[in-house]
């Protein structure tokens, strides 16, 4: 069974695009809802949150976790496979691989939007300069999870709109090749983010490190089929959420609990 932890919904952008890969795989996804946002905090609070999330998800017997945040994965994936024996995968080297790919084609440029912490730590320049794209710049975005959460995230929500204007005006010269959504949550604003950025192909973090999660379980066997179930925890806001998933997966999400994370 394998394990899927966010700050809130964005990691479900993972989960699509993990019902495709991996269709026959049990999941628990675990939002931690009470305690988002995670990325306008401090390294030492982002890695003391992901470390209970990851015990919350180990007691329910995951055999794997993908770290479907950005944040998270720029900050505390290695304070996570240090603390845990089990393949632990985070979003940063499937989107940075895939986006110096697409730079390689274009004029070699990519742009990466993430959270404070996430551009704080540098971890997503470094990785597509590691696949030999040089020209990379990055750009933190913290309204687009409020906004994400509370369903703006259409071309018709002047608000959302705007913000991104705020953010991503002064890139439109710059003319990336790609987009790195280095946030799970982004993909979400798609259209809007897209509408500032045209001819960008925009990356989605989360859906990129599925590609990784299934080579990975594949090579160590941890591919147990048992029918695709999911189950969906968070810490807080049961209603909310499943109504919010329910729109973004377009599919019912009935299986929803509350869960007590800071008693893990
Ligand atoms: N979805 C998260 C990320 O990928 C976290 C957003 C937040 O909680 O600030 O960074």
């Amino acid at each position: 069974m394998i394990g899927i932890f966010d700050s809130g919904l964005g990691g479900l952008t993972a989960v699509n695009e993990l019902k495709a890969a991996l269709p026959d795989e049990n999941f628990i996804y675990f939002g931690d809802t009470a305690r988002i946002p995670y990325g306008t905090r401090s390294v030492d609070t982002i890695r003391s949150y992901a470390l209970q999330d990851c015990r919350f998800l180990v007691s329910k017997g995951v055999d794997a976790i993908l770290v479907a945040c950005g944040t998270v994965s720029t900050n505390a994936l290695d304070t996570l496979r240090a603390a845990f024996d089990l393949p632990i995968v985070g979003v940063v080297e499937g989107a940075a691989k895939k986006a110096a790919e697409i730079a390689s084609r274009g004029r070699g440029r990519v742009l990466v939007l993430g959270t404070p912490a996430t551009v704080r730590s540098g971890a997503f320049g470094k990785a597509v300069r590691d696949h030999g794209c040089e020209d990379v710049r990055s750009v933190a975005c913290p309204m687009f999870v409020p906004l994400a959460e509370n369903g703006y995230t259409s071309l018709s929500d002047i608000a959302a709109v705007e913000i991104a204007r705020e953010y991503l005006e002064p890139y439109r010269a710059y003319a990336p090749d790609a987009v790195i959504l280095g946030c799970t949550h982004y993909p979400l604003l798609g259209d809007i983010i897209g509408s500032f950025l045209p001819g960008s192909v925009l990356v989605s973090s989360g859906a990129e490190a599925v590609a990784e999660l299934k080579e990975t379980l594949t090579r160590s066997r941890l591919l147990f089929g048992g029918g695709g179930k999911g189950r969906y925890f968070v810490s807080d806001g049961v209603d909310c959420f499943a109504e919010n998933a329910r729109r973004f997966l377009c599919t019912d999400v009935d299986d929803v609990t509350v869960t007590d994370i800071n008693s893990y």
